[in-house]
């Protein structure tokens, strides 16, 4: 589903380019759950981001689900990341002053769904993280294992069959973390294949294989 070779990316701080990732190759099929580790500034939220469609590289080959994204333009990079990816990030990232049914419907929004549909598929993905009786609060009533609840069922709505979370569970204690693991795992079985990063091992454990980075190289990898 995931085809990397040979990529670089580097990012131009004041006159001087920073090489962050120095010929990343690597392979993830369809159903795999994936963490990805390494030191703090190894260059895991720029992969995960390159691999999100949400960031360009130098060079190198990216495919994902057959399309060709190292050549595409902005416009295909979003229609990419609509159809096929669904994201998850250490803060949440809600809008604040909306309720949690009003967060979930947003990315059906930019897909054009009739309202009555929009409402009826936001508590659906809500019901299925269990979260459905809090879905007219909003951020700020939630306990942050709530939030993410909230977050992982907006990243869903859409059905992508790509999920990638940057440290999901960076912000909440260790059984909250697990509890979200969980329900990683119930979506994992269902056959999205999820690329996770975190820096806790207990976390990482939770994937079927784990990935280290080391200075923008992959240093392991025990599914290659
Ligand atoms: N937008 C940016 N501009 C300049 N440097 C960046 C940018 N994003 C990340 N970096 C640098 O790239 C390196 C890798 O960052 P990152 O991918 O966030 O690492 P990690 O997630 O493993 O901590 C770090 O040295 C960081 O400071
Ligand atoms: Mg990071």
């Amino acid at each position: 589903m995931i085809n990397l070779t040979g990529i670089h990316k580097s990012y131009s701080v004041g006159e001087v380019l920073l090489p962050v990732l120095r010929g990343v190759s690597l392979n993830v099929n369809a159903g795999e759950f994936v963490a990805i580790m390494g030191p703090s500034g190894s260059g895991k939220t720029t992969l995960l981001n390159v691999i999100g469609c949400l960031d360009d590289v130098d060079t190198g080959t990216y495919t994902l689900a057959g399309e060709t994204v190292d050549q595409a333009s902005d416009d295909d990079l979003a229609r990419i990341r609509n159809q096929h990816i669904g994201f998850v990030f250490q803060l949440f990232n809600l809008i604040p002053r909306i309720s949690a049914l009003r967060n979930v419907e947003l990315p059906m929004i930019y897909t054009g769904e009739h309202p009555a549909e929009r409402r009826k598929r936001a508590l659906q993905a809500l019901q299925r993280m269990n979260i459905a009786d809090r879905a007219d609060h909003a951020p700020s009533q939630l306990s942050g294992g709530q939030q993410q609840r909230v977050a992982i069922a907006r990243a869903l709505v859409n059905n992508p069959e790509l999920l990638v979370a940057d440290e999901p569970t960076g912000s909440l204690d260790s059984a909250t973390g697990h509890e979200i693991m969980m329900l990683f795992h119930e979506l994992n079985q269902a056959g999205t294949t999820i690329l996770m990063v975190t820096h806790e091992e207990e976390i990482a454990a939770h994937a079927g294989r784990i990935i280290r980075l080391k200075d923008g190289l992959i240093a392991n990898d025990d599914g290659a």
